[in-house]
């Protein structure tokens, strides 16, 4: 009885240990290889509008492959800049206008600010219209927005928007949106990429992970 107890403390430690081992092998096959998906975008381009709206969301949601992605929306664009040489003051000059610029912005700001999933639904909901509110978005969707809002109201719009500006002067972009597969941004992909998003998507994935997906 007595050369029973001192075993058990250590039989129990074994168990815990083992228990352990099978949960970190569970999570590193429930954790999925991601592809990285890079969108560049207008707020105000009706084909990036529709390319989000219609293309990626119906990809990542309805196809469910956001949990296979590293998604990054860079609300930039076609952008345009001139320093005034007199107060060394640039100004930056958006495809559709000061307005584009603004929204792009508050785009910025929820990128950084929000969930991947939150950044999906409210962006794809701002893009529903050329002056969708970002209230109405946050209270349909019923996520919080106040620290994005922040972002916007207390941060200047063009130090928000240059590291997207970064970004986008990185690739040979011709025109928007433009979208990155796998870290990659291949000129001559666009149009596949464009107007047949997850089949592109599929395939990108199974040349760089040798993995078939049943999602696709
Ligand atoms: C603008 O920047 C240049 C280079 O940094 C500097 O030499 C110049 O004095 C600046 N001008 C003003 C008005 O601040
Ligand atoms: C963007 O690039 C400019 C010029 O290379 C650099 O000075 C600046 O720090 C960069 N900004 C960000 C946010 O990466």
């Amino acid at each position: 009885m007595k050369s029973f107890v001192p075993s058990w403390p250590a039989s129990f430690l074994c168990a815990h240990l083992l228990v352990s081992i099978a949960i970190n092998g569970l999570h590193a096959d429930l954790e999925p290889n991601k592809l990285k998906v890079e969108v560049y975008y207008e707020t105000l381009c009706p084909d990036s509008m529709r390319f989000i709206r219609n293309q990626l969301y119906r990809a990542m949601i309805d196809d469910s492959l956001l949990q296979f992605s590293e998604l990054v929306f860079i609300p930039y664009g076609k952008v345009g800049s001139w320093t005034d040489p007199s107060t060394n003051v640039t100004n930056l000059y958006c495809q559709h206008g000061r307005k584009e610029c603004e929204l792009n912005a508050l785009h910025a700001c929820i990128v950084e600010h929000n969930t991947i999933r939150e950044q999906l639904d409210l962006i794809t909901c701002l893009l529903n219209g050329y002056s969708t509110d970002i209230d109405v978005c946050s209270q349909y969707l019923n996520i919080d927005v106040t620290e994005a809002k922040n972002c916007k109201a207390t941060r200047e719009t063009n130090e928000i928007l240059q590291k997207y500006g970064n970004m986008t002067d990185a690739i040979e972009m011709t025109f928007v949106p433009s979208v990155g597969l796998g870290g990659v941004f291949d000129p001559w992909k666009q149009r596949s990429i464009l107007y047949n998003f997850p089949r592109t998507f599929c395939r990108k994935y199974r040349e760089k992970f040798d993995i078939e997906l049943k999602n696709c």
